[in-house]
Parts: C-alpha cells; structure tokens; sequence
C-alpha cells in the first residue's frame, strides 16, 4: 500500500524536474531543452514526417530519435507527445526488424508499452500520449518526433550561446592576423555574426561598463569580428567562410573593404557605442585592439551518454 502512495510523488517530482528548465550547467541547443530523466537535450517536434524522415531529421541535428527504457522515460515522452504529437500521438524510435522489434538507435529492447492487442500490423511505433502506450502504425505514415541530443560543451573559459549552438572566447590586446592564429588553435576563427541575437550575444560577452581606454587608445569594449565590409553594398565577408548573410548597423565606414569592429561600450564613451560596427583601415598584421571574440563549434557529450546508458 506504500508504495502506491509513494509512487506518484516520486513521479511527479521526476516531471517536475523534466519541465522546468534545469539547463543552468547542461548546453542545450535552442529549442531543445536538458532533461534529468534522459540525462541529454530532449527536442519534440510537431512537424509531421515518415518514419526514416523523422530519424534523419534527429541525426541531422547531431541526436537520435528517442527510445524508451523505463516507465519514468515513458511518462515523460507522453507528455511531451500531449503538445507535439498528430493527435497526441508521435513517433518513438522502434521499428520492426524481421520478425523482432528494436530500439533504431540505442540500448536494448529492455522495456515495453504495447496497448492492447499490439503489435499489429505496422514496422513502426507512436506512443499515444493519453495513456502513454505504443501503437503500431505504417513508417510511411507521417507523425511528430522526439530527439534526443548530446549535451553540448566547450573548452575552459568559453562560453555557449544555445541560440547559434557555438562556443565563443573573449580575448585581449592582439593584432587581427594573431587573433585569428589564437582561433585557430582551437580550430575555430574569429566570430562571424548572422543575426541581431548573436551580435546581441557578442555585444554583452565583450561589453566594458567604464569608458576605459586600452592599448592605441582605443576605449575598452572595441572588439575584433572575424569579417571584413564591403564598402559598396555593406555585405560582410567572414574570414570562417561562412554566408554574408547579415550585418550589423554600421556608424562609420569609409571607402575600401575592411575589418570590422564592433564597439561594445556605453555611449558616453566614444562614437559608435553599444554593439554597433565601424570599420577599420589600420594593418590586419600590426594594429592592436583591445578586444576580440573566437568561435567554434562544440563538442558532442554523445560517448558519455552512451556510457552511461550502457552501465544499467
Ligand atoms: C591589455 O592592454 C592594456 C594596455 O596595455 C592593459 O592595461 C590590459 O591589462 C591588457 N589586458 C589584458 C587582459 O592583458
Ligand atoms: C558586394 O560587393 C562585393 C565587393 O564589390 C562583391 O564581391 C559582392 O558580390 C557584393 N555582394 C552583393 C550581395 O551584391
């Protein structure tokens, strides 16, 4: 009799955790969010697909699609399948192999929630999220999905921004041509900017509250990007190569194409202030400014997890 009271408490608790965002020390990429149960970033999307297309949706995310190991594991997929699912119901990542039914990416078959009368006739699973049981249906038929995705991490002293799914370094006092030598030790480059949240991002990472003036009189705050102006059509070329696909608003530029700064300071400081981009004529390989941001991607968390999974 205890153990029917004591039971849903722990439950609840459980879910509880699963919902609120406890990301504080877990990198999840937006808009997945940590999940205590699965240990990893659970992202469920209603966007419904075939089964193969699902999958490939969660591996092209760097995750798999989800499988189920216990009933804390359940419960909380069906909850997740409430708001995401085609009638409350999404795919999980069972699949019929010949004649056995298997987990499509990890662990074992150690656990399992048919509804009544199932399996039927079907090489695929959706959970129904009203009494959290699985359903056999056709792969070919299209239904929501749950990822699953490693957690995310980045060497000492950088910092994950789950927006842009990157790792950023602040550093000091170097030329353009070192900053980006410093990058690339990490096999990243100077930072690219390709949308208001990034440039965002970078502003307050880099951001100097007092009108300080550092090396070359520059005021502190002023910030080597990775990228040079085009003077014509203001399209940013980025030294990681990746799309001119935004630039940020400019307060000065003159004639050639050049590096840009971003100034991340008040505006009582100086020209230009808080986040917004000029443009610099002085030498790449002597100049120094008092700021710079690197960026790279982060590492996959994926063998840990497996570990883990694979010690029950
Ligand atoms: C950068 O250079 C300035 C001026 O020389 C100096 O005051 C500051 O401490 C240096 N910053 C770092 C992090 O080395
Ligand atoms: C902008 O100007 C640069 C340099 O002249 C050129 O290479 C680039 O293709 C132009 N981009 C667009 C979008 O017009």
């Amino acid at each position: 009799m205890e153990y029917s009271f004591k039971f849903p408490l722990i439950l609840g608790f459980t879910l509880i955790f699963f919902f609120s965002s406890t990301s504080i020390c877990q990198n999840c990429p937006v808009p997945s969010k940590y999940s205590d149960i699965f240990n990893a970033c659970v992202e469920a999307r209603a966007e419904a697909l075939p089964y193969e297309e699902s999958e490939r949706a969660c591996i092209d995310n760097f995750g798999e699609i989800i499988s189920i190991h216990n009933a804390f594991e359940n419960t909380a997929v069906a909850e997740l399948a409430k708001n995401y699912g085609q009638n409350g119901r999404i795919f999980i990542g069972l699949q019929k192999y010949g004649n056995a039914w298997s987990w499509s990416a990890s662990g074992e078959l150690d656990y399992v929630k048919w509804g009544g009368g199932e399996p039927k006739k079907g090489n695929c699973a959706v959970m129904d999220s009203a009494d959290s049981s699985w359903h056999t249906v056709d792969c070919e038929q299209p239904f929501g999905r749950i990822c699953v995705l490693e957690p995310k991490t980045c060497y000492d002293d950088w910092s994950y921004y789950p927006v842009t799914d990157f790792c950023y370094y602040h550093g000091f006092n170097k030329t353009f041509n070192d900053a980006e030598d410093f990058c690339q030790t990490f096999d990243g480059h100077l930072a690219s900017i390709h949308s208001n949240d990034e440039n965002q991002y970078i502003k307050d990472l880099t951001y100097s509250k007092e009108c300080l003036t550092s090396v070359n009189g520059y005021n502190q705050g002023t910030t080597v990007l990775g990228g040079q102006l085009a003077a014509n059509n203001k399209t940013a070329f980025w030294v990681d190569e990746t799309e001119a696909d935004y630039t940020g608003i400019t307060c000065y530029h003159g004639g050639e194409p050049n590096t840009i700064l971003m100034n991340s300071f008040p505006a009582d400081c100086g020209r230009c202030p808080d986040g917004i981009w000029w443009i610099s004529f002085a030498d790449q390989q002597t100049e120094i400014y008092p700021d710079f941001v690197c960026k790279v991607m982060p590492f996959e968390g994926a063998k840990q997890r497996k570990t883990a999974r694979n010690l029950k």
